[in-house]
């Protein structure tokens, strides 16, 4: 039998992109011999055509003009690794509604759009693949569709941002502070020029987005998921949080609950006996809670061109098999609208405190009345440094279970005590199990 003909438009030749065609071209052979379907780099959109690209392309194949991918009868798939939400998501758009199948790395548009692009690739009678959109070469879009879909999931909890990983992973173990941590981080090409979508969260607020939609199979969009940043972290935090047991990560949560969905992303304590607290670096772990498969964690390289470039890759093989058996919508997942997302005010956890107080008798007695009148009980309390100059004393406080309302409302009385002067850092705590459970 002759070998199935791919014929693949890139959409964007960077880092991915680049990944991307250079297993194309080197593994043209290994896909054919192994799996009958020979894939070709029809064309690929770039927006600069004289760029030097680290992969050699014949100058035929590069193209600035949209049209000559989307408008492309023969072109079979196309490979969105361009970015962004526009015109990203346009195109995507254009693609399905041109019979094509789509296979995409793009959180962003995947997060915001996937349900309706999902529904159009259905009526349309193609797929869309979307692995390297979280986790880069990690598996986890697959074994949401396939390997879990037995399961009840009741939660997942990540660490899927690997440029916050690598800072925070650096303030840990160097004692240094976020901003030479970033800086660092930008040398090692780890951070982008700018950073801001990883450190705010919100990179991986997308990418949870996209988890809890499989996971829960209704549609959690990212302007739902609280997000919180680590740049107001301090090496100190970092101090105190491992003498009482602590590891700090930005972790992104969801949980399952009969009133709605929790789904938050912040720096959060987790407790040095799990293993989220080892995952250091660059690297990138998911723990998946399933009612019949248990506690499952997936750890590698959570971006990076031939990580994110093998997801890709993976996709393409996946799709041809597809093709071969005459199949679509195989494994397409099921995501249905209008589930209840919870306010981060309905979040039961504990918390972790850091004040900066006038050194002088009486002042815990008055923080104490004010989370006394809240109902928050303090679980730990510890006096870090005292500063005589300024005559101000460092103190670090934990409580037991507490409505992030009611904490929220505690910051507002504390802000106002003439003797408080600064609430440095207030970050939540992570035990691993259901808070509402507790
Ligand atoms: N980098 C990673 O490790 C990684 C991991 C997981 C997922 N992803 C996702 O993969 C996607 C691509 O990321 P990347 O790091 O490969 O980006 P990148 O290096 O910036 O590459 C983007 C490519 O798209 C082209 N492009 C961008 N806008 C265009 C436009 N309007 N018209 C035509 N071409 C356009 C650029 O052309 P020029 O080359 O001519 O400028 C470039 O080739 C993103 O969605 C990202 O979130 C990346």
């Amino acid at each position: 039998m002759k070998p199935l003909q791919l014929r693949i438009g890139l959409l964007g030749l960077g880092t991915v992109g680049g990944g991307v065609a250079e297993f194309v071209i080197t593994r043209a052979e290994r896909v054919t011999r192994l799996f009958d379907c020979h894939l070709e780099l029809a064309r690929a959109l770039v927006r600069d055509r004289t760029k030097p690209r680290p992969v050699e392309i014949p100058s035929s194949v590069l193209t600035t003009d949209p049209q000559d991918v989307l408008g492309d009868p023969t072109i079979d798939v196309v490979v969105e690794v361009m970015g962004g939400e526009e015109p990203a998501l346009t195109y995507m758009g254009a693609a399905l509604q041109a019979g094509k199948h789509l296979v995409t790395a793009n959180k962003e548009v995947m997060a915001k759009h996937g349900r309706r692009l999902l529904e159009l690739a259905a009526q349309h009678n193609v797929d869309v693949y979307y692995e390297a959109s979280v986790g880069g070469g990690l598996p986890l879009i697959g074994p949401f569709k396939r390997d879990f879909v037995a399961n009840h999931i009741s939660s997942v909890r990540a660490i899927i941002n690997g440029t916050t990983n690598y800072i925070l992973t650096r303030m840990s173990q160097e004692g240094i502070d976020f901003r030479d941590a970033l800086a660092e981080a930008q040398r090692l090409g780890y951070a982008e020029a700018d950073p801001f979508n990883d450190i705010s969260g919100l990179d991986a607020a997308y990418k949870l987005a996209i988890l809890s939609s499989l996971a829960f199979h209704t549609e959690v969009t990212p302007d739902q998921i609280y997000h919180q940043g680590i740049d107001t972290l301090t090496a100190r935090d970092f101090r105190y949080a491992r003498e009482l047991g602590y590891a700090i990560k930005l972790l992104a949560i969801a949980r399952e609950h009969p009133s709605g969905i929790e789904a938050r992303v912040h720096p959060t304590l987790v407790p040095h006996q799990q293993l989220l607290s080892e995952v250091n670096g660059v690297y990138n772990a998911v723990e998946i809670e399933g009612d019949l498969v248990g506690q499952v964690l997936l750890y590698g390289r959570g971006a990076g061109r031939f990580p994110t470039a093998s997801a890709v890759a993976g996709d393409l093989i996946d799709l041809a098999r597809n093709i071969r058996k005459g199949v679509n919508n195989r494994t397409q997942a099921r995501i249905e609208a209008g589930n209840r997302v919870l306010s981060i005010q309905e979040l039961d956890t504990r918390y972790y405190f850091r004040l900066t107080v006038s050194d002088e008798p009486g002042v815990l007695a008055e923080i104490a009345t004010v989370f006394g009148s809240l109902a928050i009980s303090i679980a730990a309390f510890i006096q870090q440094e005292s500063d005589s100059e300024r005559r101000t004393a460092e103190i670090v406080l934990l409580t037991h279970r507490a409505r992030e309302a009611s904490v929220q409302e505690a910051v507002r009385r504390l802000r106002v005590l003439p003797r408080v002067r600064e609430i440095g850092s207030l970050l939540r705590i992570e035990d691993g199990r259901s808070d509402r459970d507790a």
